[in-house]
């Protein structure tokens, strides 16, 4: 009997299929240790994986779209979507967790500014923050080699480029409106935000509801580049991972399970 138990229960943990497990960025393209050598872009001295993002002290208070941000955040004026379909317009500009992920990925801000540099000294300088930030020495296989204070951004050939231009890619910044019970009443025939996830998820609940469910993939609502990725997911450059693409659904977008989750253009992917 007491087997029994044990079985029913892990067939419940199983039938929802959610684990808030997952997380693995050592190794990955987000690994921009100089010891990841098999990372194309990636630092030529500075051995920790966080200080690229995040710093326990001194951090970039100004930026709010991630935690102990460690980084300057981009200064581009991004073209963005525009109206949808349904009529629907994304916000005029991307939204600080957006704005995390595009501090890298616009092709123009450096992927190698640290606010505090790993160790003492803030900017390296030994005497203080005497300047906002440092640019560590980097390096981009094939693509050239940077010592010194130099910026270094997404090189232009790399398919991570996203741009400024956001006209080409789904929508971000844009609020997720699903007022109806039958999702094809919505725009984009979304499913309600308290629809619970299936499949596994890298997710963490939030929202309020319980459960992970759609409310917790938005941010303030709405639709950014963390609504699908996470950037600490398992996702080895070796392969083998369990979210290609840092995508937050393991499998990536297998059988467009993904998509599906949200858009009900089938049915909800088991
Ligand atoms: C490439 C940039 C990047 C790197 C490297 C990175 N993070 Fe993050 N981290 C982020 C972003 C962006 C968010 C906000 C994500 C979101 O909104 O879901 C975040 C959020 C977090 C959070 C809070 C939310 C959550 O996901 O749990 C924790 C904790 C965290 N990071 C820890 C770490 C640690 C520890 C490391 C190093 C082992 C690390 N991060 C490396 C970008 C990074
Ligand atoms: C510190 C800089 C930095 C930040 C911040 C950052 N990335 Fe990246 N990202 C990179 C680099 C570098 C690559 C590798 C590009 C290459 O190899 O050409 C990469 C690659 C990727 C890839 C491709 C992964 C693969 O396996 O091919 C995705 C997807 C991605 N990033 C999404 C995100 C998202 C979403 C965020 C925000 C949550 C984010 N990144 C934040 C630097 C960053
Ligand atoms: C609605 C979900 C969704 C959102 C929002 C989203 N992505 Fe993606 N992203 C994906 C999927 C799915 C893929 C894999 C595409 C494929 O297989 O062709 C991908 C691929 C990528 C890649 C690899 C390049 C490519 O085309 O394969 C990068 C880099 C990336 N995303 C970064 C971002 C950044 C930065 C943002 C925010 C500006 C963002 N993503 C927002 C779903 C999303
Ligand atoms: C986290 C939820 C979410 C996921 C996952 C998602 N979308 Fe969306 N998508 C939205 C929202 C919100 C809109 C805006 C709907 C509106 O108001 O018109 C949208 C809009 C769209 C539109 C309509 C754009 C227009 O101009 O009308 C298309 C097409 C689309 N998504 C395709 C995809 C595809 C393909 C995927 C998988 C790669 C995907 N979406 C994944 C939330 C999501």
């Amino acid at each position: 009997m007491k087997k029994r138990k044990f079985l029913l229960l892990l067939g419940v943990f199983s039938a929802s299929g959610v684990i808030f497990a997952g997380s693995n960025i050592m190794g990955s393209k987000h690994d921009l240790r100089a010891n990841n050598t098999a990372a194309t872009i990636r630092a030529e001295n500075v051995n920790e994986i966080c200080v690229f993002c995040h710093t326990p002290h001194h951090s970039n208070t100004a930026f709010t779209g991630a935690p102990l941000w460690n980084k300057e955040t981009t200064a581009q004026t991004f073209t963005m979507y525009g109206t949808t379909v349904s009529g629907t317009n994304p916000d005029a500009q991307p939204n600080a967790s957006s704005k995390a992920c595009l501090s890298c990925h616009d092709g123009v801000t450096a992927i190698n500014s640290i606010v505090n540099v790993s160790g003492t000294g803030l900017d390296g300088a030994g005497g203080g923050l005497t300047s906002p930030v440092t640019y560590v020495s980097m390096t981009t296989d094939g693509g050239g080699s940077w010592s010194g204070d130099v910026a270094v951004p997404m090189p232009a050939n790399s398919y991570a480029n996203i741009g400024t231009d956001l006209t080409n890619d789904h929508p971000i910044s844009i609020a997720y409106n699903a007022p109806n019970a039958d999702p094809d009443q919505n725009p984009g025939s979304l499913r309600q935000t308290t629809t619970t996830l299936t499949g596994t998820w890298l997710v963490r609940d939030s929202d309020g509801v319980a459960g992970p469910t759609i409310g917790d993939l938005l941010r303030n609502g709405k639709v950014e580049c963390p609504s699908c990725h996470d950037p600490h997911a398992d996702n080895p450059i070796a392969g083998g991972g369990q979210h290609p693409l840092f995508l937050r659904r393991v499998g990536g977008n297998t059988d467009s399970a993904l998509c599906l989750t949200c858009h009900a253009k089938g049915p909800m992917p088991p």
